[in-house]
Formats: C-alpha cells, structure tokens, sequence
C-alpha cells in the first residue's frame, strides 16, 4: 500500500501545510488557535512540512533538523483542550478539500490525524470553556 506521501508527494505536502495556515489565518472557526500563534506563520508552516514529510512516510527531515519527533514539548506553553484540537483538525480537513485530496488519502489520514492532535492535547477542558462555566473568573478579572 502506498503511504500518504507517496501519494501526495513533497509538493503535495506543502500545499497542503500552506493551505492549512491559510486556512487558520482566515477561519473564524479557527480564530482561537490563530490568537495562540506567532503573527508570521512562515515559520511554523515550514516546520509543519517537515513535520507531516517525516510522518506521511517520506524521508526524516523534522528528526533530522530538531532531533525529535515529539510534539509535546513544542507545544506544552499552550492551553490546548477540546476546543483548541477541533479548530486543528477543522483547519486540516478545509486543507486537504482545498488541495484536492482524494478520499482515498482523506481516509487514510483521518484516524492518524485524530490521534496526534489528541496526543498533542494537554488539558480536558478548553480555557474558554472554564470561563463558560465560571462567570466569577470574569467577575475576579
Ligand atoms: C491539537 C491542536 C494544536 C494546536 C492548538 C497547536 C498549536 C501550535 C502552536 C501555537 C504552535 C507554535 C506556533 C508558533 O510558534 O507560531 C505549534 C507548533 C507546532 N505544531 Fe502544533 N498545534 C496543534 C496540533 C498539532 C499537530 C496535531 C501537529 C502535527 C501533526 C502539530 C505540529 C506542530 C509543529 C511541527 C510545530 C512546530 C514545533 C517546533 O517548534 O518544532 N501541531 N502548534
């Protein structure tokens, strides 16, 4: 069987980490995890190709730049709960319909994809979500 970056290719890849930022820098259903980026996503979308090369089953680039594959450290000064990896994965799926990928890849990807964002996840409860439930907190502030 052939892995997704057999099929999607290095071109494909970056398409699709292009159009997920583009996505997340347009989206209002995205605009909360847009808040916790820096304003310049050239950067992060450069290391999110490197990142998805290596995971979609091409050669090691992110491992061979940064000498890791984990994600918690990079992203363990952000708040992520539910909420945070809904916007991701909803940036992800606008990506892969905006590139043209095949339902084929898409089905491939999409347990894959929920799992590393889980992984990714480091609370149960979005920090907006808490505020919801504790008008005080406003009061407090
Ligand atoms: C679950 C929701 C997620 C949120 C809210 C999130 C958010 C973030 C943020 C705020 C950054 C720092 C960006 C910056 O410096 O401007 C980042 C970096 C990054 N994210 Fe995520 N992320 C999520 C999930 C994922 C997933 C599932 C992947 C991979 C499949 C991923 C891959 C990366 C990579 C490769 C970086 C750069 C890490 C480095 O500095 O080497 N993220 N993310």
């Amino acid at each position: 069987m052939n892995t997704p970056y057999q099929i999607l290719g290095s071109e494909g890849i970056k398409k699709l980490c292009e159009s997920f930022y583009e996505t997340m820098e347009a989206a209002h259903e995205a605009a909360g995890i847009r808040r916790m980026h820096a304003e310049d996503l050239a950067p992060v979308t450069d290391k999110l190709i490197d990142y998805l090369t290596d995971w979609m089953g091409g050669p090691p680039i992110y491992q061979t730049k940064y000498g890791t594959v984990c994600l918690t450290e990079p992203h363990a000064g952000y708040a992520i709960g539910p909420k945070e990896t809904t916007q991701w994965l909803f940036c992800m799926d606008q990506a892969l319909d905006k590139i043209g990928a095949s339902d084929e890849v898409k089905e491939m990807l999409k347990v894959p994809l929920e799992r590393v964002a889980n992984a990714v996840q480091n609370r149960d409860v979005s920090v907006a979500d808490s505020m919801d439930r504790d008008p005080n907190l406003i009061a407090i502030n």
